[in-house]
């Protein structure tokens, strides 16, 4: 891929493009062992070697990581006060990331962490009915005629009932356990499913999202690249 270095140090997180700009200007960026002092000069992403401040700077055009978010963190890119999922992906070179969809702040599991567009759009889009599998402890004695109910789409306060979405019981009594498989992406659409039935959500996790299962050696706030097989089911 071809760009010019200002963008190619930009996109890597160097600084600002003007912040990269000035040290272009200042001689402290190399190309190919070089000193380098003009912005716009146009780099072979696959070929150049580049160096600031002495240090090589490799360009990553897309980057994919799975985080098993933790509860306490918003779904964001930043914020003012407030810690987000991007700022736990400390090895991130892009400086472009964002979470593909959002979980609540108190809701823990897989969250695919990208800057890739067109891939989010893809996982995102209503049309596509992308699973979505959830782990929940709810309040209440959840039945089989909640089954029911969420099998046939339940009214939740939007324009139209949700799709037919799979609930498994694995436990219950005054606290059940569930796995509830959905294919939107509704606001808090888990617990108002539940709320719809007269039950509450205490604890909530993404386990699976498309594809991309939760990695079970991820504890919460850890996070790791995609796999290459990963990317492939992906994609
Ligand atoms: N449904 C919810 O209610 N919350 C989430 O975070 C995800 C799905």
């Amino acid at each position: 891929m071809k760009l010019r270095l200002d963008k190619y140090l930009a996109d890597m997180g160097i600084g600002t493009r003007s912040e990269v700009k000035k040290a272009i200007g200042k001689g402290l960026v190399q190309v190919n062992g070089s000193v380098v002092k003009k912005t716009e000069t146009k780099l072979d992403t696959d070929k150049d070697e580049v160096m600031y401040c002495s240090n090589p700077v490799s360009y990553a055009e897309y980057e994919y990581y799975m985080l098993n978010k933790p509860a306490g963190v918003i779904s964001a890119t930043q914020d003012k006060g407030e810690q987000t999922v991007v700022d736990l992906i400390a090895d991130r070179r892009r400086k472009d990331l964002f979470p593909v969809g959002r979980l609540d702040r108190d809701t823990e599991g897989m969250l695919l962490i990208t800057n890739d567009g067109a891939l989010a759009h893809r996982l995102l889009s209503p049309d596509k009915h992308i699973d979505k599998v959830y782990y929940a402890r709810v309040r209440g004695t959840v039945t089989e005629k909640d089954a029911e109910v969420f099998r046939n789409g339940v009214d939740i306060g939007e324009d139209r009932p949700t799709l037919p979405a799979e609930l498994h019981i694995l436990s219950s009594g005054d606290e059940s356990e569930i796995e509830l498989t959905i294919r939107e992406g509704k606001f808090h659409q888990v617990k108002r499913m539940f709320q719809a039935v007269g039950k509450e959500v205490v604890y909530l996790k993404r386990l699976r999202m498309g594809p991309l299962s939760l990695d079970g050696t991820l504890k919460p706030g850890q996070y790791r690249k995609l796999t290459q097989k990963e990317l492939e089911e992906l994609c």
